[in-house]
């Protein structure tokens, strides 16, 4: 069976993760390098944990995190879509004459819909990608952090303007939730939603899949 360590120590996963971090360094974009796949990574696996998948759903939405945003060195436009066949190009040998082909092919259709122009929630695995990438909004993430930047470029400012993020579960009232901490002096929360309405909209949606709720609160308000 496929294991988060096994594609983590995976020289062409290696390769793609360190070129698509040169790449969208090279074009000026927010973080999408080890910091943001491992956040998306521990996020899916806690969030499967916590609506009761099993251990290998749980494993194989850590691999999804991890793996998701490996195709941008190829463009930016389809990277879900690219993401998806060199996943499938680095595993799917070994595990085509095995019932764990099936791992494969979950993951391949998590990648390949999570990006919010053209996503459609398949599985639970994509629900769960959807949440903990959508959800990653955080200063940590801009790279460029000089005023002039934050100045003329709104998603390096709306990300440097989120001082705190936290993501969890309210099990009982099958409830997630993203709680930020937004410096308004920074941008305003109508600038928040200019740019994330879109993903937010898909959160709501990758909660409902998952026959839970998605909450939105903003500075202590809560907005959905
Ligand atoms: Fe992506
Ligand atoms: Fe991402």
């Amino acid at each position: 069976m496929l294991t988060l360590n096994e594609v983590k120590n995976h020289p062409g996963i290696k390769a793609c993760i360190k070129k698509t971090e040169q790449y969208l360094d090279y074009l000026g974009y927010t973080d999408h390098g080890p910091r943001h796949i491992n956040v998306v990574s521990d996020r899916a696996k806690s969030l499967a944990k916590n609506i009761g998948l099993s251990e290998r759903e749980q494993e194989l939405t850590a691999i999804a995190g991890y793996c998701h945003d490996m195709g941008n060195f190829l463009q930016r436009t389809d990277h879900c879509y690219t993401g998806a066949i060199l996943f499938s190009q680095f595993f799917i040998n070994d595990y085509k004459d095995s019932k764990d082909v099936s791992d494969i092919l979950e993951i391949m259709q998590a990648i390949a819909n999570h990006d919010e122009h053209k996503f459609e929630i398949i599985n639970k695995i994509g629900a769960i990608l959807v949440l903990a990438d959508k959800s990653d909004v955080h200063r940590n993430r801009v790279k460029n952090k000089t005023p002039e930047n934050i100045k003329k470029d709104i998603h390096d400012r709306v990300n440097y303007s989120v001082m705190d993020s936290v993501f969890k579960i309210n099990k009982q009232k099958k409830e997630i939730i993203l709680k930020l901490t937004i410096d308004t002096e920074i941008t305003g929360v109508m600038e928040y939603f200019e740019i994330f309405n879109e993903r937010m909209i898909f959160c709501r949606k990758a909660a409902e899949f998952l026959d839970c709720h998605f909450v939105l609160v903003i500075n202590n308000f809560k907005l959905s």
